[in-house]
Protein backbone atom coordinates (compact mmCIF):
# COMPACT_ATOMS: atom_id res chain seq x y z
CA UNK A 1 0.00 0.00 0.00
CA UNK A 2 1.38 3.70 -0.94
CA UNK A 3 0.25 5.90 2.09
CA UNK A 4 0.95 8.41 -0.06
CA UNK A 5 -1.06 8.08 -3.07
CA UNK A 6 -4.00 10.18 -3.65
CA UNK A 7 -5.28 9.21 -6.88
CA UNK A 8 -9.47 8.73 -6.36
CA UNK A 9 -9.46 11.83 -3.91
CA UNK A 10 -10.35 15.03 -4.39
CA UNK A 11 -8.77 18.48 -2.76
CA UNK A 12 -9.23 21.73 -1.72
CA UNK A 13 -6.63 24.26 -1.38
CA UNK A 14 -8.05 27.85 -0.05
CA UNK A 15 -5.25 30.13 -0.88
CA UNK A 16 -3.96 27.66 -3.39
CA UNK A 17 -3.21 30.12 -6.01
CA UNK A 18 0.01 31.18 -4.63
CA UNK A 19 2.86 30.52 -2.30
CA UNK A 20 2.43 28.13 0.26
CA UNK A 21 -0.71 26.98 -0.89
CA UNK A 22 0.16 26.75 -4.18
CA UNK A 23 3.11 24.68 -3.72
CA UNK A 24 1.06 22.29 -1.36
CA UNK A 25 -1.82 22.00 -4.26
CA UNK A 26 0.46 20.95 -7.10
CA UNK A 27 2.11 18.05 -4.10
CA UNK A 28 -1.21 16.73 -4.08
CA UNK A 29 -1.29 16.85 -7.94
CA UNK A 30 1.35 14.84 -8.15
CA UNK A 31 0.49 12.49 -6.04
CA UNK A 32 -2.89 11.90 -8.00
CA UNK A 33 -5.70 13.65 -6.73
CA UNK A 34 -7.92 16.32 -8.34
CA UNK A 35 -7.37 19.28 -7.32
CA UNK A 36 -8.91 22.92 -6.84
CA UNK A 37 -7.89 25.75 -5.43
CA UNK A 38 -9.27 29.73 -4.80
CA UNK A 39 -7.36 32.88 -4.91
CA UNK A 40 -8.78 36.56 -5.14
CA UNK A 41 -8.68 36.90 -9.17
CA UNK A 42 -10.78 36.71 -11.56
CA UNK A 43 -9.50 33.67 -13.54
CA UNK A 44 -6.46 31.50 -13.73
CA UNK A 45 -5.36 33.20 -16.49
CA UNK A 46 -4.27 36.50 -14.01
CA UNK A 47 -1.43 34.23 -12.32
CA UNK A 48 0.30 33.41 -15.67
CA UNK A 49 3.91 34.53 -15.52
CA UNK A 50 3.58 35.41 -11.63
CA UNK A 51 6.58 33.98 -9.47
CA UNK A 52 4.90 31.48 -6.95
CA UNK A 53 2.24 30.61 -9.13
CA UNK A 54 1.87 27.64 -10.97
CA UNK A 55 -1.75 26.41 -11.67
CA UNK A 56 -0.85 23.97 -14.38
CA UNK A 57 -3.70 20.69 -13.88
CA UNK A 58 -5.28 22.48 -10.69
CA UNK A 59 -9.28 23.96 -11.54
CA UNK A 60 -9.17 27.23 -10.40
CA UNK A 61 -11.85 29.22 -8.96
CA UNK A 62 -12.39 32.88 -7.61
CA UNK A 63 -13.44 33.16 -3.98
CA UNK A 64 -12.93 36.50 -1.30
CA UNK A 65 -12.56 34.79 2.03
CA UNK A 66 -12.85 38.33 3.36
CA UNK A 67 -16.79 38.04 2.57
CA UNK A 68 -17.84 35.31 4.97
CA UNK A 69 -21.87 35.67 2.79
CA UNK A 70 -19.14 34.96 -0.35
CA UNK A 71 -18.35 31.73 1.66
CA UNK A 72 -21.73 30.38 2.41
CA UNK A 73 -23.23 30.90 -1.34
CA UNK A 74 -20.01 29.29 -2.96
CA UNK A 75 -21.43 26.39 -5.15
CA UNK A 76 -17.94 24.16 -5.90
CA UNK A 77 -17.25 22.70 -8.96
CA UNK A 78 -17.03 19.29 -6.83
CA UNK A 79 -19.69 17.18 -5.13
CA UNK A 80 -16.86 15.28 -2.80
CA UNK A 81 -14.11 16.15 -1.01
CA UNK A 82 -11.80 14.39 0.95
CA UNK A 83 -9.11 17.08 1.89
CA UNK A 84 -9.16 20.68 2.50
CA UNK A 85 -6.48 22.90 3.11
CA UNK A 86 -6.71 26.14 3.97
CA UNK A 87 -3.69 28.48 3.17
CA UNK A 88 -4.87 31.82 2.99
CA UNK A 89 -3.95 34.82 4.79
CA UNK A 90 -2.91 38.18 4.73
CA UNK A 91 -0.48 40.64 6.49
CA UNK A 92 -0.72 44.45 6.56
CA UNK A 93 2.78 46.89 7.30
CA UNK A 94 3.46 49.95 8.35
CA UNK A 95 1.51 50.06 11.15
CA UNK A 96 -1.69 48.96 9.53
CA UNK A 97 -2.88 46.60 12.07
CA UNK A 98 -2.18 48.86 14.89
CA UNK A 99 -5.77 50.32 13.26
CA UNK A 100 -8.99 48.79 14.22
CA UNK A 101 -10.31 49.08 10.59
CA UNK A 102 -6.61 47.13 9.33
CA UNK A 103 -6.82 44.72 12.52
CA UNK A 104 -9.86 43.57 11.63
CA UNK A 105 -9.58 42.58 7.78
CA UNK A 106 -6.29 40.87 8.85
CA UNK A 107 -8.28 39.23 11.22
CA UNK A 108 -11.38 38.48 8.43
CA UNK A 109 -8.99 37.29 5.99
CA UNK A 110 -6.81 35.17 8.46
CA UNK A 111 -8.55 33.91 11.11
CA UNK A 112 -12.60 34.86 10.29
CA UNK A 113 -12.60 32.53 6.98
CA UNK A 114 -10.87 29.34 8.31
CA UNK A 115 -14.67 29.10 10.63
CA UNK A 116 -16.65 30.38 7.53
CA UNK A 117 -14.75 27.73 5.24
CA UNK A 118 -15.09 25.11 7.84
CA UNK A 119 -18.42 25.45 8.11
CA UNK A 120 -18.89 25.11 4.43
CA UNK A 121 -17.12 22.25 4.01
CA UNK A 122 -17.72 20.67 6.76
CA UNK A 123 -20.65 18.43 5.49
CA UNK A 124 -18.24 16.94 2.79
CA UNK A 125 -15.80 15.67 4.66
CA UNK A 126 -17.54 14.34 6.86
CA UNK A 127 -19.30 12.35 3.99
CA UNK A 128 -15.75 11.31 3.18
CA UNK A 129 -14.55 10.69 7.08
CA UNK A 130 -11.56 13.54 5.14
CA UNK A 131 -8.60 15.74 6.42
CA UNK A 132 -9.21 19.26 7.15
CA UNK A 133 -5.65 21.23 7.64
CA UNK A 134 -5.17 24.74 8.57
CA UNK A 135 -2.37 26.98 7.84
CA UNK A 136 -1.35 29.37 10.79
CA UNK A 137 2.51 30.01 11.70
CA UNK A 138 5.39 29.83 13.43
CA UNK A 139 4.14 33.56 14.31
CA UNK A 140 1.56 31.96 16.93
CA UNK A 141 4.05 31.01 19.36
CA UNK A 142 6.29 34.83 19.68
CA UNK A 143 5.35 38.23 18.96
CA UNK A 144 5.76 39.55 15.88
CA UNK A 145 5.87 43.57 16.68
CA UNK A 146 4.31 45.07 13.77
CA UNK A 147 1.71 42.58 13.16
CA UNK A 148 -0.75 42.51 15.97
CA UNK A 149 -3.78 41.03 13.86
CA UNK A 150 -2.02 38.41 11.88
CA UNK A 151 -0.10 37.49 15.24
CA UNK A 152 -3.66 37.29 17.20
CA UNK A 153 -5.16 35.51 13.46
CA UNK A 154 -2.05 33.10 13.84
CA UNK A 155 -2.72 32.35 17.51
CA UNK A 156 -6.68 31.99 17.22
CA UNK A 157 -5.63 29.86 14.42
CA UNK A 158 -4.01 27.22 16.47
CA UNK A 159 -6.51 26.96 18.66
CA UNK A 160 -9.12 26.08 16.27
CA UNK A 161 -7.20 23.16 15.25
CA UNK A 162 -7.00 21.90 17.96
CA UNK A 163 -10.65 22.64 19.55
CA UNK A 164 -11.93 21.22 15.92
CA UNK A 165 -9.53 18.56 16.13
CA UNK A 166 -11.51 17.13 19.65
CA UNK A 167 -15.00 18.04 17.94
CA UNK A 168 -14.97 17.14 14.78
CA UNK A 169 -13.28 13.76 15.80
CA UNK A 170 -16.34 12.01 16.49
CA UNK A 171 -17.48 12.61 12.74
CA UNK A 172 -14.51 11.08 11.45
CA UNK A 173 -12.58 14.13 10.49
CA UNK A 174 -9.52 14.65 11.72
CA UNK A 175 -8.02 18.53 11.81
CA UNK A 176 -4.62 19.52 11.92
CA UNK A 177 -2.32 22.16 11.44
CA UNK A 178 1.36 23.44 9.84
CA UNK A 179 2.88 26.55 11.57
CA UNK A 180 5.59 27.44 8.51
CA UNK A 181 8.74 29.47 9.22
CA UNK A 182 9.46 31.56 7.01
CA UNK A 183 9.11 30.82 3.69
CA UNK A 184 9.74 32.94 0.28
CA UNK A 185 6.27 34.10 -0.89
CA UNK A 186 5.12 37.35 -1.90
CA UNK A 187 3.83 37.44 1.95
CA UNK A 188 7.38 37.89 3.02
CA UNK A 189 8.85 39.52 0.12
CA UNK A 190 9.57 42.40 2.72
CA UNK A 191 12.33 40.25 4.32
CA UNK A 192 13.29 38.27 1.73
CA UNK A 193 13.77 41.01 -1.45
CA UNK A 194 15.77 42.90 1.35
CA UNK A 195 19.61 41.37 1.45
CA UNK A 196 20.28 43.22 4.60
CA UNK A 197 17.10 41.16 6.59
CA UNK A 198 17.01 38.14 4.38
CA UNK A 199 20.37 37.42 5.45
CA UNK A 200 19.45 38.28 9.10
CA UNK A 201 16.72 36.30 8.84
CA UNK A 202 18.83 33.20 7.52
CA UNK A 203 21.29 33.45 10.19
CA UNK A 204 18.51 32.89 12.58
CA UNK A 205 17.33 29.39 10.94
CA UNK A 206 19.29 26.45 12.56
CA UNK A 207 18.75 24.65 8.43
CA UNK A 208 20.58 27.99 7.25
CA UNK A 209 18.18 28.47 4.32
CA UNK A 210 14.30 29.64 3.92
CA UNK A 211 11.58 27.46 3.75
CA UNK A 212 9.96 26.10 0.63
CA UNK A 213 5.97 25.71 -0.65
CA UNK A 214 7.35 21.82 -1.03
CA UNK A 215 8.96 21.88 2.51
CA UNK A 216 5.09 22.58 3.52
CA UNK A 217 3.84 20.47 0.95
CA UNK A 218 5.33 17.24 3.05
CA UNK A 219 3.69 17.91 5.96
CA UNK A 220 0.79 18.55 4.80
CA UNK A 221 0.48 15.05 2.41
CA UNK A 222 1.68 13.31 5.53
CA UNK A 223 -0.98 15.00 7.64
CA UNK A 224 -3.41 14.15 4.84
CA UNK A 225 -2.33 10.34 4.58
CA UNK A 226 -3.41 7.27 6.97
CA UNK A 227 0.85 7.59 8.11
CA UNK A 228 -0.46 10.26 10.70
CA UNK A 229 -3.69 8.11 11.44
CA UNK A 230 -3.55 8.79 15.04
CA UNK A 231 -2.53 12.36 14.62
CA UNK A 232 -5.45 14.97 15.82
CA UNK A 233 -5.35 18.30 16.69
CA UNK A 234 -1.80 18.85 16.60
CA UNK A 235 -0.05 22.01 14.86
CA UNK A 236 3.22 20.37 12.71
CA UNK A 237 6.15 23.48 12.82
CA UNK A 238 8.17 23.33 10.01
CA UNK A 239 10.42 25.96 10.35
CA UNK A 240 14.11 24.62 10.38
CA UNK A 241 14.33 24.70 13.55
CA UNK A 242 13.43 28.58 13.61
CA UNK A 243 11.82 28.82 16.91
CA UNK A 244 13.61 26.41 18.79
N1 LIG B 1 5.50 32.85 3.81
C1 LIG B 1 5.76 32.63 5.09
O1 LIG B 1 6.89 32.79 5.57
C2 LIG B 1 4.67 32.17 6.01
C3 LIG B 1 5.01 31.83 7.32
C4 LIG B 1 4.05 31.37 8.17
C5 LIG B 1 2.74 31.27 7.74
N2 LIG B 1 2.42 31.61 6.47
C6 LIG B 1 1.02 31.44 6.07
O2 LIG B 1 0.94 30.62 4.94
C7 LIG B 1 -0.25 30.93 4.23
C8 LIG B 1 0.10 31.18 2.77
O3 LIG B 1 0.85 32.37 2.68
P1 LIG B 1 2.01 32.57 1.60
O4 LIG B 1 3.23 32.93 2.33
O5 LIG B 1 2.02 31.45 0.66
O6 LIG B 1 1.55 33.93 0.89
P2 LIG B 1 0.82 34.18 -0.50
O7 LIG B 1 1.66 33.67 -1.62
O8 LIG B 1 0.48 35.63 -0.50
O9 LIG B 1 -0.49 33.30 -0.41
C9 LIG B 1 -1.62 33.75 0.26
C10 LIG B 1 -2.82 33.09 -0.36
O10 LIG B 1 -4.00 33.59 0.29
C11 LIG B 1 -4.86 34.10 -0.72
N3 LIG B 1 -5.66 35.20 -0.20
C12 LIG B 1 -5.24 36.35 0.39
N4 LIG B 1 -6.28 37.14 0.69
C13 LIG B 1 -7.39 36.47 0.26
C14 LIG B 1 -8.78 36.75 0.26
N5 LIG B 1 -9.28 37.90 0.76
N6 LIG B 1 -9.63 35.85 -0.28
C15 LIG B 1 -9.15 34.68 -0.79
N7 LIG B 1 -7.86 34.35 -0.81
C16 LIG B 1 -6.99 35.24 -0.29
C17 LIG B 1 -3.94 34.56 -1.82
O11 LIG B 1 -4.63 34.73 -3.06
P3 LIG B 1 -3.90 35.49 -4.30
O12 LIG B 1 -2.89 34.53 -4.84
O13 LIG B 1 -5.00 35.77 -5.25
O14 LIG B 1 -3.28 36.72 -3.72
C18 LIG B 1 -2.94 33.40 -1.84
O15 LIG B 1 -3.46 32.30 -2.51
C19 LIG B 1 -0.87 32.14 4.92
O16 LIG B 1 -1.85 31.71 5.83
C20 LIG B 1 0.32 32.71 5.66
O17 LIG B 1 -0.08 33.49 6.76
C21 LIG B 1 3.34 32.06 5.60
Amino acid sequence: MNELDFGGKTVLVVGGSSGIGNGIAQAFRAKGAEVHVYGTRATAKDYANEEGSDLTGLQYAKLDVSNASSIESLAPAFSKLDVLVLAQGTVFYKRGEFELEGFRKVMEVTLMSLRACGAKFHPMLKASAGQFIIVSSTAAFHSTKGNPSYNASKTGAVGLTRTLGEAWAEDGIRVNGIAPGLVDTKLTKVTTANPKRLEGAVANIPLKRLGTPADMAGAALFLASPLSSYIVGQTLIVDGGLIL
